[in-house]
């Protein structure tokens, strides 16, 4: 792993009405990472991932690759290599799983329609859970194949950066197992940076590198998880509200 960080947030702001929530956050992830975000309900943490992939504005600088990106559209960073999935599980409902896949290689990246359409079924085979389903339409998917289907979508705009909301949220534990071997892999043998929005200590303590606490839009706490997770401030404000 290289120390250059593949992305950069500094002094960043985001007010509703009257009402601020984040709250000047700086912070870098370093290329190669796997940074786990937490903290309560209403800390900011979703708002942070809309302001990077360009959903939402806020204030402040964001940096990828040493480019600053502030103000372009989602499409735009998707095509720079930042993806992400949603805390709720969509896919095109009419669209076959294959065709889903395709739209994220099509128009997430710069490929020609055939390479994109090879692209999408080497991301299925990657992903691998969606074996057989892939001509079916995902109206009716249970949770975790939805969230398959996001993510192999999310992968086949080729992401050097990829950021997931809360995607272990619902799964049963084995499927959770299955989840985390696949981010596990998507960052090793894919190599792409990941920041991982997550409740579950499990699934954080398992897969991080690096962990950062928000809090009432600032960030609490962050560095080396295991230390992050003995922090008193942690216990006392995050795990202290949930024990
Ligand atoms: N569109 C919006 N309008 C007004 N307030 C919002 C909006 N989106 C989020 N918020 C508020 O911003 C705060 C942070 O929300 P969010 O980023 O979703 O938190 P988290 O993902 O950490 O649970 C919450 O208090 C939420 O109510
Ligand atoms: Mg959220």
């Amino acid at each position: 792993m290289t120390a250059a960080p593949i992305l950069e947030v500094r002094d960043l702001h985001k007010s509703y009405g009257g009402t601020s929530v984040l709250k000047g956050l700086d912070f870098e992830v370093t290329k190669g990472a796997v940074l786990g975000i937490t903290g309560q309900n209403g800390a900011g943490k979703t708002t942070l991932l809309n302001i990077i992939s360009g959903l939402i504005s806020g204030t402040g600088t964001v940096r990828f690759e040493g480019k600053p990106v502030g103000g372009l559209a989602p499409h735009e960073l998707a095509r720079r290599g930042i993806a992400r999935t949603f805390q709720a599980a969509t896919a095109f409902p009419d669209l076959t799983v294959r065709e889903n896949v395709f739209c994220g290689s099509y128009f997430g990246s710069s490929m020609g329609r055939d390479e994109a359409w090879d692209h999408a079924a080497r991301m299925l085979d990657f992903v691998g859970e969606l074996k057989g389903k892939e001509d079916l339409k995902p109206g009716s998917f249970r949770l975790f194949d939805l969230r398959m289907v996001m993510l192999a979508i999310a992968l086949a705009t080729r992401p050097r950066l990829l950021m997931l909301d809360e995607p272990a949220g619902g799964l049963t534990p084995a499927e959770t197992e299955v989840f985390m071997g696949l981010i596990r892999r998507i960052n090793q043998e894919l190599g792409v940076t990941i920041i991982l929005v997550e409740h579950l200590m499990k699934v954080i303590m398992g897969l991080c590198d690096e962990l950062m606490i928000l809090h009432n839009g600032n960030i609490l706490v962050s560095g080396v998880p295991a230390e992050v997770a003995q922090d008193q401030r942690v216990i006392d404000v995050y795990l202290g509200a949930e024990h």
